[in-house]
C-alpha cells in the first residue's frame, strides 16, 4: 500500500468535514439530506469510506493520531447529518400543520374525576355558608372512631366484620381504616374552641360487598356546627340550602327519627328532588357527652352534625344508577362528566 503522510491525511479529512457540513446545512428537504448522506457517509462509496482506506497507509507511529482524527471527523459529519434530518422533518411537520385545507380535529382534554368534582363543589357551597374545609387521617385509632363518639366498648359498630382493622403489634392499641368521617369532628373539637363551622370530605372504609349502592370504600361529607343556641332548625336550614345549591331548584329536606350514639336527637336525612325522595345520610344534635369528652361545656354550647354520602349525592345529581361505575375507570363513562 502507498504510504500516506499524516498531514495530508488530516487535510483530506478536514476538507471532507467542511464539505459535508456545508452540504447538509443547505439541504432543503429529506431527499437532499439523503443524497448528502450517501455522498459522505455511504457504506460502499462514500467519501469517508475512501479516506478510511488510507488509514492503512499511515506510518506505524502515526496510526493512533490518524485514527483519532478520523473518528472525530466521522462524528462531526454524523452530528451534522442528524441536525439536518431533524430540521427537514420539523419543516415538513410545520408545513403539514399549516395546511389550512385539512378538516379540524377535536382536542381531547382530561378533566377531574366526577367524585373529585363533587367534593370540590360541596366544599365551595359549604364555604359560602361559612364552613371551613378540614381533613383528617384515614387510619384512625379507636378513640376517634368510636370512644369519643360515645360508641361503647360493646357496641356492634366495632365488630371486626364491619371494620377494616389493621394488624398492629401485640398489646398496641388497635388501628383501623376509619368507618366514618365523624372522627374529624372529634379531632377538630379537641384542638379548637367553639364557635366552629367545619366540613370534612374524605374516604371511609367498610367491608361491604360491592353492589349498585355499596362499595368497600366511599366518601362522606361531614359537617359540624357548634355555637351557643344552635338548634335542629339551623341544621335543617343548612341542609336545605346546601341541597338546593347542589342539585339546583327547589329541594325539600325531610328528617326521620333515627339513632346514632353521638347525636341526640338523631335523624336520617332525605331529600326530595325531581319528585323522588332519597336517603342522603344521618344527622343530629351533637350529644352533650361528646361535647364533654372534648372539653366543651354542654351547658354553654350546642351543635349539630351531619354525614352524607358523596357517591349518593353525585349519583343523584348525574343520574348514575350504579356507584361501581365511579371506580371502574372506564373512560367512556368518565368522559361524560
Ligand atoms: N357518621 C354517621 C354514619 O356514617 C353519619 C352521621 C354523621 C350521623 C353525623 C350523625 C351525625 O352513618
Amino acid at each position: 500500500m502507498a504510504t500516506v503522510a499524516l498531514d495530508s491525511f488530516v487535510a483530506e479529512l478536514d476538507r471532507l468535514q467542511a464539505d459535508a457540513v456545508a452540504a447538509l446545512a443547505v439541504a432543503a428537504d429529506a431527499d437532499a439530506v439523503e443524497r448528502a448522506r450517501v455522498e459522505f457517509l455511504g457504506a460502499k462509496s462514500g467519501r469517508l469510506k475512501a479516506i478510511q482506506k488510507l488509514l492503512g497507509g499511515l506510518a506505524g507511529p502515526d496510526k493512533p493520531a490518524g485514527g483519532r482524527h478520523f473518528n472525530e471527523a466521522k462524528q462531526a459529519v454524523a452530528a451534522a447529518l442528524e441536525a439536518a434530518q431533524g430540521r427537514v422533518a420539523g419543516a415538513a411537520a410545520t408545513a403539514e400543520a399549516l395546511d389550512v385545507t385539512l378538516p379540524g380535529e377535536p382536542v381531547r382534554l382530561g378533566h377531574l374525576h366526577p367524585i373529585t368534582q363533587t367534593i370540590r363543589r360541596v366544599q365551595e357551597i359549604m364555604g359560602r355558608l361559612g364552613f371551613e374545609s378540614v381533613d383528617g387521617p384515614e387510619v384512625e385509632d379507636q378513640w376517634h372512631n368510636f370512644d369519643a363518639l360515645a360508641i361503647g366498648a360493646e357496641h356492634p359498630a366495632r365488630d371486626p366484620l364491619d371494620n377494616f382493622y389493621l394488624a398492629v403489634a401485640q398489646g398496641a392499641d388497635p388501628l383501623l381504616l376509619r368507618s366514618q368521617t365523624s372522627t374529624v369532628q372529634i379531632r377538630v373539637m379537641e384542638r379548637r374552641k367553639p364557635p366552629l363551622r367545619i366540613v370534612s370530605l374524605g374516604r371511609v372504609y367498610r367491608p361491604d360487598t360491592a353492589d349498585a349502592t355499596h362499595y368497600p370504600m366511599f366518601h362522606q361529607v361531614e359537617g359540624l356546627f357548634v355555637e351557643p343556641g344552635t338548634t335542629m332548625a339551623h341544621l335543617k336550614s343548612v341542609l336545605r340550602l346546601f341541597a338546593s345549591s347542589f342539585l339546583g331548584g327547589d329541594v325539600h329536606v325531610r328528617f326521620r327519627p333515627s339513632f346514632f350514639p353521638f347525636t341526640e336527637p338523631s335523624v336520617e336525612v332525605d331529600m326530595e328532588w325531581g319528585g323522588r325522595w332519597i336517603e342522603m345520610g344521618g344527622a343530629g344534635m351533637v350529644d352533650p357527652a361528646v361535647l364533654a369528652a372534648v372539653g366543651y361545656d354542654p351547658d354553654e354550647v350546642s351543635g349539630f352534625a351531619f354525614g352524607l354520602g358523596v357517591e349518593r349525592i353525585a349519583a343523584r345529581r348525574y343520574g348514575v344508577a350504579d356507584i361501581r361505575d365511579f371506580y371502574r375507570n372506564d373512560v367512556r363513562f368518565l368522559e361524560q362528566f
